[in-house]
């Protein structure tokens, strides 16, 4: 197996030893006095992560005033304040119980008008670069191979711009919107150029229902049609696994 591939016996020691890896990045800033600029991921995978984040702020004084974030993506149209908006999901599951400066956090908006689109991804990836890019990105893998949600047919140079879901992507959304009917049909996602920039990645995936995406993922040729395979030629990445996830490799 390749060296950056790492197994873990269960999703919780693996979000512990990310959780670590990500205050370890946190303190070592803090050190310097500089910022982290941390590209964070939502979905089912790094909940845990947060929670260990979170138990870190709490019960070892973790701070995360120094902390920048950027967000992969968010549904399109949605508003903030929906509860499953991913801007709610970034509030609960982290931003609520630690000492980020909210205006250190940021999420594409989906609630802008069509004509605000391009500007707005325009500015995304200006703040970005201007906090000199980001230190980490965190991901998590889609079964269509999406990465943030940059599905089949993604190239490499694509930026921050609004995509159309595939129709798994959105299948995998029906329980979350109790019908596929109420799943949006597009979203604002950073694009693959974006996060291939980002110094370091950690991608994570979970059980079973991942491992034949993680397979082709890992060992596929690098190919559009599953943007996860472009991570291959970045020269900082890491796999996080689980028995379940790895089981095809
Ligand atoms: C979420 C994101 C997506 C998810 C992927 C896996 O911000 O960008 O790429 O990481 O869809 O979702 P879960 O973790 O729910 O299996």
């Amino acid at each position: 197996m390749r060296n950056n591939v790492k197994v873990y016996s269960n999703p919780d020691v693996g979000s512990l030893e990310v959780a670590n890896h990500i205050a370890s990045i946190i303190r070592d800033k803090q050190q310097k006095g500089e910022q982290a600029i941390l590209g964070l991921a939502t979905g089912r995978t790094p909940v845990d992560v947060y929670k260990e984040l979170v138990n870190m702020h709490k019960n070892e004084g973790l701070s995360f005033k120094n902390v920048v974030t950027f967000n992969l993506d968010e549904y399109f149209p949605i508003h903030a304040e929906h509860e499953l908006s991913y801007s709610t999901f970034m509030k609960i599951n982290l931003f609520d119980h630690v000492d980020i400066l909210p205006e250190n956090t940021h999420i594409p908006q989906g609630n802008l008008s069509f004509s605000e689109i391009e500007s707005f991804c325009n500015e995304y990836e200006q703040k970005i670069h201007q906090f000199g890019g980001l230190d980490f990105q965190l991901l998590g893998i889609g079964r269509t191979g999406h990465i943030g949600f940059n599905e089949p047919g993604s190239t490499t140079n694509c930026k921050t711009r609004l995509v159309t879901l595939n129709e798994i992507t959105r299948e995998d959304a029906i329980n979350d919107f109790n019908g596929l009917a109420n799943v949006p049909t597009q979203a604002i996602t950073m694009g693959v150029h974006t996060i291939m920039k980002a110094k370091e990645i950690m991608l994570l995936a979970w059980t079973d229902r991942k491992a034949e995406i993680i397979k082709k993922v890992i060992d596929g040729e690098v190919n559009a049609e599953i943007p996860g395979t472009f991570l291959q030629n970045h020269p900082n990445v890491t796999f996080v696994l689980d028995h379940g996830s790895s089981s095809a490799l």
